[in-house]
């Protein structure tokens, strides 16, 4: 069984990858075989539209025909048995790097049909882990939930299932004295670090097991 996962985050040691590890710690607990890849890490870029993806009878049809970074990684998902993607929040959505990937993912397996259809050959589980500066409270009130109920209605319907994960009020940058971040108070953000993070840490860890479990 294997578990790929995506860190749409530019860090490789902060919230976000620190969630996705935790996930795949979670995943290789029932056995599973897991990967993370970093997506700053390739060079690749968004849909380029050319529909090659959708052309009849075309040697692309339902396979994303760009060839960059991304091309093995797209390959290799064909034989993925569960995927989690994480993100940060930036301006209220996904990273740009997050987006650009979820359109070459998901864009050559939905069908132009009515109803749209998937194309992914089986029925997989996906997760979705977002971390982010706002409370819980706030990430309400600007209407961050529909973003997320979107990227989980797409999920749903090219793979199958899909659950999220959210991680509030996260500890931003190492040194709160050294950024002029007047908003923020330093001591509740440590606090945050130090009592709330290791839950959210265990959270992901179950995630991770359970998506394992279901796509045994
Ligand atoms: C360019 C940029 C934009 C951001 N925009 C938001 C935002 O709109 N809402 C929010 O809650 N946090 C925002 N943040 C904070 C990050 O989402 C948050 O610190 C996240 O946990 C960072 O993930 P990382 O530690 O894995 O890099 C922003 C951070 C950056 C760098």
């Amino acid at each position: 069984m294997r578990v790929m996962a995506f860190n749409g985050s530019p860090r490789k040691t902060w919230n976000t990858a620190t969630l996705l590890e935790q996930a795949l710690k979670g995943a290789a607990s029932q056995g599973a075989e897991t990967e993370l890849i970093h997506l700053y890490d390739l060079k690749f870029k968004g849909c380029i539209s050319c529909f090659k993806c959708k052309t009849r009878g075309g040697k692309s049809y339902g396979k994303c025909a760009v060839k960059d970074d991304l091309t093995p990684v797209l390959k290799k998902v064909e034989a993925a048995d569960a995927l989690i993607l994480g993100s940060p929040i930036y301006f209220g959505t996904v990273s740009g790097e997050m987006h650009s990937f979820m359109e070459r993912l998901l864009f050559p397996y939905l069908t132009y049909t009515d109803p749209p259809q998937s194309l992914f050959p089986k029925k997989i589980p996906t997760g979705f882990i977002y971390t982010m500066n706002v409370t819980e409270e706030i990430a309400q009130d600007w209407g961050y939930g529909q973003h997320f109920d979107k990227n989980a209605q797409y999920l749903q319907m090219i793979f199958g299932t899909s659950e999220s994960l959210f991680c509030f009020d996260t500890y931003q940058f190492k040194d709160y004295t050294k950024v002029l971040a007047t908003r923020f108070d330093a001591a509740h953000k440590a606090k945050r670090r130090q009592e709330i993070f290791p839950q959210d840490c265990q959270k992901a860890f179950e995630m991770g097991a359970r998506l394992a479990r279901q796509a045994e």
